[in-house]
């Protein structure tokens, strides 16, 4: 069970557990560039969690917190482990974990923090909030960067929750970008069907788990609070946004409720965002959310996660939990022998895996495996796959590997797969077409098999020594 129930003692947990200065209070910055400029210069250097408050022209205490999650270390306590748990052995636990997971339906309870604040009819103004200009091309003010969207089937009662860019368009209008395969989309599309609008909620503010959750393509018909409740141990307490049948989190930040009319009847520009690409790539005339009531604690804070350049540790992306773990479990269930491990670059743009060679052709059916799992909809553009001596953590060891491990003429090999549509390499006209096929490139920088025991040995200092000199030196150098 993780020590924290909802967004508020998570930040408490990661200061109380590394210290006041993992976890700044920054008084004083604007919403308009400020706050998104100071975050992304910190998370460029692995720097701390940061909780933004006195933001000029909004009351004390209207906060926004961001890099919750940008270092290895506040994603062990994320997740419950110790903070020093190494990065590879995080991503080990979380395979583990979403493999052998437990659905737990969410626990609906009468009360909770979240209603400390219900505002209906003209007091519903989401303008309120300080909702940050993350960057300086954003077509907008962006409060939903890692919200949690939720939609009933109004077939089956099956509760979706998933992650989609929410901007604020005004007063009582919030846009929401959601591509053609999101499940709250065919959720919505079954009332707009029946001539209805789509009641929706979207929460701004709510722990680490629930926002990674949210992120999670669960199968249709699967809710993603359940899986949370997994993760966690324990179901999540929801309650009923008031006239709604959308749970909610009891101790979410903010809730905005409404419903999302067919696009034929209201639609608004939406975009640019610069995204996680590190590009502004999609605009359009996107769904609306037509508000009707905010729900909201006292002192709310809006949990921000502006995409950045993906070389950047930002949201969950110091250590890439969900592509590393995907990747992994497919390539076990595919039947690929002794993989050690599963590291994902750029968000998923590099997957590096590492294996112990038993045959031939371990290093191949590891590369096509991984591949294979990619589906439209992803990026993952490079496959590296490194022999198990190889620290997949660290860049430079992997690069260290392709440089000197590789024969260019026979270890790389380029395929075509579908990438996503806002890939910045896709040409306008191709995008036009609705062509999304792109090159995919897997290299083999494993030792040849044949002849893996003649290579030639490493002058690395190796790592049992390593560890002798950082016991025998721990007080005196930092190794
Ligand atoms: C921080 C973050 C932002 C995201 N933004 C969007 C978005 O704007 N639009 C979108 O379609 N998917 C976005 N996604 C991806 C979806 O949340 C993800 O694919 C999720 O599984 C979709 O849920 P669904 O399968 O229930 O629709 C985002 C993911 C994350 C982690």
């Amino acid at each position: 069970m993780t020590a924290f129930r909802d967004l508020r003692q998570y930040i408490e947990l990661l200061t109380e557990t590394l210290g006041e200065d993992e976890v700044r209070r920054v008084e004083g910055a604007g919403w308009d560039l400020e706050i998104g400029g100071i975050t992304e210069l910190l998370a460029e250097r692995e720097g701390p969690a940061l909780l933004f408050d006195d933001i000029p022209g909004y009351p004390t205490g209207f906060r926004v917190f961001t890099n919750f999650m940008g270092t290895a270390a506040r994603c062990a306590v994320a997740l419950g482990l110790p903070a020093d748990t190494p990065k590879l052995d995080i991503v080990r636990t979380w395979k583990d974990m979403s493999r052998n997971l437990k659905l737990i339906p969410p626990v609906e309870v009468a009360h909770g923090p979240i209603l400390e604040n219900i505002l209906e009819g003209d007091a519903a103004d989401l303008t309120i909030f300080p909702t940050p200009r993350w960057h300086d091309g954003d077509g907008g003010r962006y409060i939903g960067t890692a919200c949690m969207v939720i939609a009933r089937d109004p077939d089956t009662g099956w509760v979706n929750v998933g992650t989609y860019r929410a901007c604020v368009q005004g007063k009582d209008r919030l846009s929401l970008w959601m591509l053609g395969n999101r499940h709250a989309r065919a959720i919505a599309a079954k009332y707009w069907d029946r001539g209805q609008a789509c009641p929706i909620a979207v929460v701004v503010g709510q722990d680490p788990i629930l926002s990674t959750a949210a992120a999670m393509a669960a199968p249709a018909g699967v809710s993603e609070y359940d899986l949370a409740g997994g993760l966690k141990g324990e179901g999540i307490a929801v309650l009923h946004a008031p006239g709604t049948d959308l749970p909610v989190p009891a101790a979410a930040e903010i809730v905005i409720v409404g419903e999302m009319p067919p696009l034929e009847e209201e639609s608004v520009l939406e975009g640019p965002f610069g995204e996680w690409t590190g590009y502004y790539t999609h605009q359009g005339q996107e769904t609306v959310v037509r508000v009707r009531q905010i729900l909201h604690r006292d002192n709310p804070i809006i949990l921000g996660a502006p995409p950045m350049l993906p070389t950047i540790p930002s949201g969950d992306q110091a250590v890439p939990l969900y592509s590393s773990t995907v990747t992994w479990d497919h390539l076990e269930q595919a039947g690929v022998q002794n993989v050690h491990g599963v590291w994902g670059y750029a968000r998923q743009l590099m997957m590096v895996i590492s294996i112990k060679q038993t045959g031939a052709g371990d290093a191949m059916h590891a590369l096509l495996a991984a591949a294979g799992r990619k589906r439209s909809g992803g990026m993952e553009r490079y496959f590296v796959v490194v022999d198990e001596d190889i620290d997949i953590t660290d860049i430079n060891h992997v690069l260290w590997a392709v440089f000197t491990r590789v024969d260019p003429s026979e270890s790389i090999h380029i395929v075509r797969s579908p990438t996503t549509a806002i890939d910045p390499r896709l040409s306008p006209a191709k995008l036009a077409a609705g062509d999304l096929s792109m090159g995919i490139v897997l290299i083999d920088a494993c030792k040849p098999f044949a002849w893996k025991d003649q290579y030639p040995r490493a002058n690395r200092v190796d790592e049992t020594y390593r560890a002798e000199l950082r016991e025998r030196w721990k007080t005196t150098l930092p190794l």
